[in-house]
């Protein structure tokens, strides 16, 4: 794992958005796998920068996002559809059929996630995988005790993460208690991965994550084994290395 530290959250995102963004330019049919959470706003903001100075354009681009909650409905303005429309899609040019993102209100939710995960590799698997990482060592919302060999699917969500998330929401209660996301397996599949890791409330996890042991109870610690993770995190996050 390759670790690219910065003095701080802005210069993080603008790091990790040259190299998506030269990314794009060197395959402009990448498939881009995205991440909510707060950690890649400063990132999406870049991009939108970027694109409106310098048009990169996202024509050709598909996006494929790790989860989504069950139950929230796209509209909703707490669900990850609407947070992505918000953050990124509404100001960039990708048309919005080439977006993807599990849907949390089918009817069938075990059909939709093997529909998704098929999906991902009927397009040829993702390029660029963008991650965050919760407390707890979450990646998507793959909580802790996931198995490494998974596959999309439906998880329970942790209360740490619930509450973590509260924020967003009204009170804890209205979040969630489920989620569809990408598998560690799915995860583990792209071709390259970018970490996020911003904030002093990150660092403990970033250190376990470079220094400890691989195991399900820390599911980001499996990117160790993955040849291709460039990590970047700002100077709050590497406070503990
Ligand atoms: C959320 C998302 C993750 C994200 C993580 C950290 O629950 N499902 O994809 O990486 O938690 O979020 P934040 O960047 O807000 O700290």
């Amino acid at each position: 794992m390759k670790l690219i530290s910065t003095s701080n959250y802005q210069e993080l995102s603008q790091q990790a958005a040259k190299e998506i963004i030269s990314r794009i330019n060197h395959n402009p049919s990448l498939n881009l796998g995205l991440a909510t959470g707060s950690t890649p706003t400063g990132l999406y903001q870049e991009l939108i920068r970027d694109h409106k100075q310098k048009q990169t354009s996202y024509k050709g681009i598909n996006t494929f996002n790790l989860d989504e909650y069950i139950g929230i409905p796209k509209k909703d303005r707490n669900s990850y559809h609407y947070f992505m429309c918000e953050h990124l899609f509404e100001h960039i040019d990708i048309p919005l059929d080439q977006t993807h993102i599990p849907d949390g209100t089918a009817k069938n939710l075990d059909v939709e996630c093997m529909r998704y995960e098929q999906f991902i590799s009927e397009h040829g698997g993702i390029d660029l995988q963008i991650l965050g990482i919760g407390q707890n060592g979450h990646i998507g919302f793959n909580e802790p005790g996931t198995p490494f060999d998974s596959r999309t699917h439906i998880i329970d969500l942790a209360e740490s993460t619930r509450k973590a998330n509260s924020r967003f929401f009204e009170s804890v209660e209205d979040v969630p208690k489920q989620a569809i996301t990408m598998g560690i397996a799915s995860i583990m599949d792209s071709k390259e991965i970018f970490l996020l890791v911003s904030g002093a409330s990150k660092a403990k996890a970033l250190a376990r994550l470079l220094t400890g042991e691989v195991s399900e109870q820390f599911p980001a610690s499996v990117l160790q084994k993955h040849e291709n993770v460039t990590i970047f995190a700002d100077k709050e996050a590497t406070a503990l290395l």
